[in-house]
């Protein structure tokens, strides 16, 4: 799997290559630093991630942390350390003096003498944390109800009860709980396997795949969203094609002839966008002939996002807010009329159709309590309204199939050949 580790650097935008180095003698970790006694000058080698950088006119000061404490440690350096590379995120270390800090706010300091950049972090789309969401989850974020319920194969101990005391179930995505933590950290991703119960053979369609998941805190249109969405999409192409480009050509000449220069086309071109109603309007206006026939209100269908792609030269086309009736509970309603939709964004893409699903998130309290309360969702998703009770913000996110990626940038046409355990209906060998 290639990709996947590629895919990841990409959203997280954190080279982490490892640099040969001999063990440093006075190695501190951070919890030590900050707790240490003798302060004295004493020559310390510190590892960590960057907290914050700020810069004044003679001097700068970094927040370094390694997860050892919950307080960073202060590096005081010399303005000429100063550059683009120690940025948020990036992953340094510092040799220097322990000594005792002049400001109340801590006890010691480190004075900088060497500052090694180990593994940079690019400041301008850095700062996703990466979070472990779980498998096993009692919601239902799509509201679709293509769920796997778990419970245990033999019945333990109260048999009449589910093992978790609530239904629970194998995850459909990650979202809900990226948008918990969002509020925590602004910026989250999730990567990690994705189940649906769905009845489909279809090219597209597994009941296992792995799906990055992205959430952004203050996010406040679908153009921000989108930029994020492309960005990604150029920026995980770009990094696979210089890190593995045997494996991809090999693809690309037996399996996809063409498809080098597709994926060029597609990378060098802004993605289009085009409205819900406008795709249909699109598709009414062809002369095609569809088995399911284009109308307002209803989904789109692959052969319709195989056209539109087509109509709009071959380039991921963003097709955006689509009819409330269609789309999940949380999504952001766009209080438009007569035709009444939401903040919705899926993402097309050549030969596969779609590619990311995702939204602006409904915010506003009111709104999502009425919209769950006619769903008959209020109790379920209690919680998720608590988070639009206290400090809520505008976000949103999204989730992209890393299957159907792969299908994508290496030309291939069933989703079954880029995964080496293919699960689906009526199949689960091994
Ligand atoms: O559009 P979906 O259902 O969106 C969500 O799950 C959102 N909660 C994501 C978010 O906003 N955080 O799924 C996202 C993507 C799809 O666009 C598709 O690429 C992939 O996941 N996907 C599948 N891939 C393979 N097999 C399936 N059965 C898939 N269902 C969705
Ligand atoms: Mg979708």
């Amino acid at each position: 799997m290639f990709g996947a580790r590629c895919l990841v650097r990409a959203l997280r935008s954190c080279s982490s290559a490892p640099c040969p180095r001999h063990k440093p003698s006075a190695r501190l970790s951070v919890r030590d630093a900050l707790g240490a006694q003798n302060t004295n000058g004493e020559r310390v080698k510190v590892q960590g991630w960057i907290r914050s950088v700020r810069s004044q006119k003679d001097i700068l000061f970094l927040h370094i942390n390694d997860g050892s404490a919950l307080e960073s440690l202060q590096v005081v350096a010399d303005s000429s350390f100063d550059s683009r590379e120690l940025a948020f995120g990036s992953s340094v270390e510092v040799q220097g003096q322990l000594v005792k800090s002049p400001s109340k706010k801590q006890n010691v300091e480190l004075k900088a003498e060497k500052i090694e950049v180990v593994g940079n972090c690019d400041a301008k789309d850095s700062g996703f944390v990466h979070i472990h969401t779980p498998i096993i989850t009692s919601n239902d974020c799509e509201g679709a109800g293509e769920l796997f319920q778990v419970e245990p194969s033999s019945k333990i101990k109260v048999p009449e009860e589910n093992f978790f005391n609530v239904p629970a179930f194998l995850t459909v995505s990650g979202q809900l709980h990226l948008e918990v933590m969002s509020g925590a950290f602004t910026q989250v991703f999730t990567f990690g396997p994705t189940f649906r119960a769905e009845n489909s053979q279809s090219r597209r369609h597994l009941a296992e795949f792995y799906m990055v998941e992205a959430e952004i805190s203050f996010v406040e249109s679908l153009q921000d969203l989108m930029q994020v969405m492309e960005g990604l999409f150029k920026t995980a192409t770009t990094i696979v094609l210089s890190n593995c480009p045997e494996d991809v050509d090999l693809c690309h000449k037996f399996i996809a002839p063409g498809q080098k220069d597709r994926l060029g086309h597609m990378l060098k071109n802004n993605f289009v966008i085009i409205s819900y109603t406008e795709a249909i309007e699109i598709l009414k206006q062809s002369s095609q002939n569809f088995t399911f026939t284009p109308e307002w209100g209803v989904d789109l269908y692959t052969e319709h996002e195989k056209y539109l792609v087509k109509h709009c030269g071959n380039i991921p086309v963003f097709v955006i807010n689509y009819p409330l009736a269609l789309k999940p509970f949380y999504m952001r309603d766009n209080e438009d009329g007569p035709q009444h939709t939401v903040a919705a964004v899926d993402l097309l893409v050549p030969g596969v159709g779609e590619l990311f699903g995702g939204s602006l998130r409904e915010e506003r309290y009111h709104f999502l309590e009425q919209r769950l309360a006619r769903l008959g969702l209020t109790e379920a998703y209690q919680w998720y309204l608590d988070l639009r009770r206290f400090g809520s913000v505008p976000h949103g996110g999204f989730g992209m199939g890393f299957e159907r990626y792969l299908q994508c940038i290496l030309g291939i046409d069933n989703i079954k050949d880029v995964i080496p355990f293919p699960r689906f209906t009526h199949s689960c060998v091994l």
